[in-house]
């Protein structure tokens, strides 16, 4: 009986470890299989801009953000217009383990801490809305540009400027010497897009017919309140009217609204304000007729541009799909904006 019972607990004790040694393995196993599942390992993108004052560049980082899906994460840094700032930002996220950076650089003539970063740790880099010079993006394969054509955006402020003056004869050569007094009102100085936008608006008026007189210009950093300085000093030291007023884009646009809102002048006595970008200011301004019309900046593709890119590149698979020019750079269309066309532009 004893060596029975002795060796019926053997056998009890015998089953007792295999059946910890069946669940050991299953639980080594699903492990396993957890671990399987997760080599679609979650993607992280970096997005640096230049400062985060800027209304077109804080509206097309929100649109980036609305294309973020599940599995992939994003940190957004912003560098309050310091170089250095933004450098030690992109440094910190390349630490962090990014797998792709979008950077919006402060001085875009000086890309090299950034793209020797990327270089050494192999993170692409997709620069956006400030375009660096053909050198400097040449440097390295997997560096890539998304924006605009600024010379587009130029030429369009022009041929849409032309119009309203040619529709308005009269009423937009107020002094009827058969020439517009204009001004414009610049971005940064250096930046692609004001240098552009300055040059292409005004010789597309010339080459459109339009005699033009230019009466001042400012330079207002892209930047309402500095804008609407700056257009009350041109107010008050022109003597005649000032009939046309080129923004380089919406936000000095306003500020020249608000230069003329303070000195308290009239709206048959006002120039025809055109701005650049169709931010959600911009477009209510062009609808309350405070500001003729503006040229829609796509910022909707800009960002879905650079999120599609990030995505390809963090998975290492083709971009071909993306239809690159010089399989570097996306540059999306402007679109000029009037009030016969602007609800189309509004909650795009
Ligand atoms: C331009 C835009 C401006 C400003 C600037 C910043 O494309 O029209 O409003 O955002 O970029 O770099
Ligand atoms: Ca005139």
């Amino acid at each position: 009986m004893t060596i029975r019972n002795t060796f019926l607990q053997q056998c009890n004790r015998f089953r007792f470890f295999v059946r910890i040694l069946v669940l050991l393995v299953l639980s080594v196993s699903l492990t396993g299989c957890a671990r399987t599942q997760s080599t679609h390992k979650e993607i992280k993108i970096g997005v640096c801009a230049y400062d985060q004052y800027d209304t077109f560049l804080t509206q097309l980082i929100d649109c980036f953000d609305e294309n973020v899906e599940d599995g992939v994460s994003v940190e957004y840094a912003y560098a309050s217009q310091s170089q250095i700032t933004q450098n030690e930002q992109v440094r910190k996220m390349i630490e962090k383990g990014v797998d792709v950076l979008c950077v919006n650089l402060v001085d875009r003539t000086a890309p090299n801490t950034i793209i020797d970063l990327g270089k050494k740790n192999d993170v692409p880099i997709i620069f956006f809305n400030r375009e660096l010079v053909e050198e400097d993006i040449t440097q390295w394969p997997k560096l890539y540009y998304v924006g605009a054509d600024a010379f587009e955006s130029g030429i369009m402020q022009g041929e849409l400027a032309a119009n309203m003056i040619r529709r308005e004869s009269l009423n937009a050569d107020k002094n009827g010497d058969g020439k517009i007094q204009y001004v414009v009102l610049e971005g940064e100085a250096g930046h692609q897009d004001s240098i552009v936008r300055t040059e292409y608006s005004v010789k597309t008026l010339v080459d459109e017919g339009i005699d033009v007189d230019k009466v001042g210009y400012a330079i207002a950093n892209w930047n309402r309140a500095q804008a609407q300085t700056k257009m009350a000093q041109l107010i008050e030291r022109n003597d005649e009217a000032i009939e046309l007023v080129l923004a380089n884009n919406d936000d000095m646009a306003l500020g020249a609204v608000d230069a003329y809102n303070s000195a308290k002048i009239s709206a048959v006595d006002r120039p025809i304000i055109i701005g650049i970008d169709g931010t959600d200011v911009g477009l209510e301004a062009v609808v309350n007729k405070t500001i003729a019309g503006t040229i829609y900046n796509d910022k909707e593709g800009q960002a879905k541009a650079m999120y599609d890119l990030s995505i390809l590149l963090a998975r290492e698979e083709p971009l071909n799909s993306l239809g690159m020019e010089d399989g570097r750079y996306i540059r999306l269309p402007y679109q000029k904006v009037d009030a016969s066309n602007v609800l189309q532009f509004i909650h795009k």
